[in-house]
């Protein structure tokens, strides 16, 4: 792999900052967050990478409100679709190693069995189109890009359902939580470290490019998501916590739809790369250690 810097675009993020933490002794970093590289303006973002001559770009940049894309699809769209195809252009002008994430949202959800790559793509929703045509975006330019599909993304920092379930659980007393959509809860920590084990190895090694899929392992519920959270937490904190009632999607309406099994396959990642992602209760209960260190400190 060429030397040069290793660019983190959205470092302000969930896996923008656990990229920043897991590649700090990587060499010479550069962490942009949206301040400095806003996505929504890619010829302005296609410039300053071709400045800074970056021998490996991680985005983590997206725009990840689901909901709200419904509303405004073309922001979504530049930041998602349009700017990720720009990377990919001034990555194969740089000879640099492109690292793109995207998301189990580009599947319709009605397969029984954990999709994998080569499964038809059909998202329900506008992130998930606009995440498909940044995929896209890539794939047609090509290049060394290595594009990782993941799901449910929380971590100690940033919004996330596990943050949520913990401020809601601090003053409800019940909490009726969707059970009909099934999918894997990843860390933000563990996506780092995979991807850091990946692009170490690239360097060593030419991998095959292309896309492959990013989580944890297991699969769970939002239901089975938050009654881990909460389990989890009265171990560590002795205090009552809610009664978690499930309830079907049909009695929580958002805007934009959801799959109802977004689980991924990791056996490409594991056949490629060799490695697996923990199992998402492990992950969760590292997660939550973190948190609970981190308050600790704070006291
Ligand atoms: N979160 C999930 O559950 C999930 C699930 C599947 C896949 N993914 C994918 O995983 C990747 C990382 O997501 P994440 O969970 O770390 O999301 P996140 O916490 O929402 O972080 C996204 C980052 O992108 C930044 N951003 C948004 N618009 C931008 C713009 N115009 N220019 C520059 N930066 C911009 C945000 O900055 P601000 O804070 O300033 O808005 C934020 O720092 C994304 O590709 C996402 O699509 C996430």
């Amino acid at each position: 792999m060429r030397q040069g810097p290793i660019l983190i675009l959205g470092a302000g993020g969930q896996v923008g900052t656990e990229l920043r933490r897991t590649f700090a002794d990587a060499g010479e970093l550069v962490a942009w967050d949206r301040r400095i590289a806003d996505l929504s303006r890619p010829e302005e973002l296609r410039l300053l990478v071709r400045q800074l001559q970056p021998a490996v770009i991680l985005n983590a940049a997206a725009y990840t409100a689901v909901d709200r894309a419904e509303v405004e699809p073309e922001v979504a769209m530049t930041i998602n679709g349009d700017a990720p195809r720009v990377l990919a252009e001034e990555a194969v002008k740089l000879d640099a190693l492109l690292v793109h994430y995207s998301t189990d949202y580009v599947f319709d959800g009605s397969k029984k069995m954990p999709w994998v790559e080569s499964d038809e793509t059909t998202p329900l929703n506008a992130y998930g189109r606009t995440k498909l045509a940044g995929e896209h975006g890539i794939q047609s330019v090509g290049g060394k890009y290595l594009i990782f599909r993941t799901s449910w993304v929380y971590g100690p920092h940033g919004h996330n359902f596990l943050r949520t379930m913990l401020r809601l659980g601090q003053d409800r007393e019940q909490l009726k939580i969707v059970d009909d959509q099934f999918g894997a809860p990843t860390s933000s920590s563990a996506i780092a470290e995979a991807t850091r084990t990946i692009v170490d190895k690239v360097k060593l090694a030419t991998p095959e490019y292309g896309v492959y899929h990013m989580t944890c392992a297991g699969e769970t519920t939002w239901c089975g998501f938050a009654q881990g959270i909460f389990s989890q937490h009265q171990q560590q904190n002795g205090e009552t916590v809610p009664q978690v009632i499930p309830i079907p999607s049909s009695e929580y309406p958002t805007p934009a739809a959801r799959p109802a099994n977004s689980v991924l396959s990791n056996d490409k990642l594991h056949a490629h790369f060799g490695i697996a992602l923990p199992d998402w209760r492990s992950a969760l209960l590292a997660t939550m250690k973190k948190i609970g260190s981190e308050c600790a400190e704070r006291k």
